[in-house]
């Protein structure tokens, strides 16, 4: 890839940023289709901030993704947000449009697509998410839309109670909310037909953790893990062994990836490129 005088950046904003996958995912698609763009990592404390994206205007950086812990506080120096990313509170993606700073979220239609691709929709099923964090609150936006049910459990159970009233009085669908005990998720897991981890246990370097027994696990339940590191998680290997369908952090990871590709861009992304890209980095046996 030559950098030219119109080489267009792009690139991520977090901190810490130094794990980040992005780079790999977006460099290998930019290659992959001679799109004249570039995809960097910098590392933005969060007292910086305003300062950096008064530098993503002032330079003309053309897009950003942004992770943790910048993705809420951003919205405040954007000059527009979708209305995904208003619900939320929460931009992960953002497009200079010159000169414009326009904040997406893609966190939550990146989880919906991975469920789909491996079989595991939602449409008119039972969903049990755990956790209502900045990821869960996103995919739980995404899959209030289109489950029949859902259920969010979080261990501060007045997060989920007030995410679920939420999403309730929005989609007027059924979404409950509540503590995250064992005891709640064995029950809500009886007649769930699939589990969405998106709490960070089980992550690195506690991935012996899962929130869920094993002897809960069965054959008919599609289980999804979004923790990517370890690529496989405890509960998928559980989830694995019961025989249930699995799906990896990885996945979700991939299609936000596409998603904010293609607001950048404005074309297709080459998803399999970026998926060899990302489970080369991510190492082999990766689901999703
Ligand atoms: N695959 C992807 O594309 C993708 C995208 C984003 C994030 N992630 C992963 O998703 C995970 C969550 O990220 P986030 O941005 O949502 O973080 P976050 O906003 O900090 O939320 C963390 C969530 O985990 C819960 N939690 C943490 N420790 C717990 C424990 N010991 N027991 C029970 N619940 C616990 C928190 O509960 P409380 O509210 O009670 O604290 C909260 O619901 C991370 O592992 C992150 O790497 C993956």
């Amino acid at each position: 890839m030559e950098i030219s005088g119109k080489t267009r950046v792009c690139g991520v904003i977090g901190d810490p940023i130094e794990h980040t996958l992005s780079p790999v995912m977006h460099n290998a698609a930019f290659k992959h289709l001679k799109l004249d763009f570039v995809f960097l990592a910098f590392r933005v404390k969060a007292s910086e901030l305003g300062d950096a994206i008064c530098g993503m205007r002032g330079l003309g950086v053309h897009g950003l993704n942004v992770t943790m812990p910048h993705k809420d506080a951003v919205v405040e120096y954007l000059d527009e947000v979708d209305s995904t990313a208003k619900f939320l509170g929460s931009v992960n993606t953002v497009l200079n449009r010159d000169g414009r700073l326009l904040g997406f979220n893609t966190d939550g239609t990146g989880a919906l697509k991975a469920l789909r691709e491996n079989g595991a929709s939602p449409d008119g099923k039972k969903v049990l998410l755990l956790g209502a964090g900045g990821a869960a609150k996103a995919i739980a936006y995404a899959l209030a839309k289109e489950a029949g049910e859902l259920r969010v459990l979080n261990r501060s159970s007045e997060k989920a109670e007030e995410l679920a009233g939420l999403l309730s009085r929005t989609f007027g669908k059924k979404v409950v909310g509540g503590a995250l005990s064992s005891s709640a998720v064995q029950r809500s897991l009886r007649d769930s037909d699939v589990l969405v981890n998106a709490t960070s246990v089980g992550m690195d370097p506690n991935a012996k953790q899962s929130l869920v027994s094993p002897q809960w696990l069965r054959p008919d339940l599609c289980v999804m893990d979004i923790v990517y590191s370890p690529v496989e998680t405890e509960l998928l290997k559980e989830a694995k062994a019961a025989g249930a369908r699995v799906i990896g952090g990885a996945g979700m990871l991939l299609y936000q990836g596409a998603a904010s590709f293609e607001v950048w861009t404005g074309v297709s992304a080459p998803v399999e490129v970026m998926r060899r890209a990302l489970l080369n980095k991510l190492g082999s046996g990766a689901t999703g």
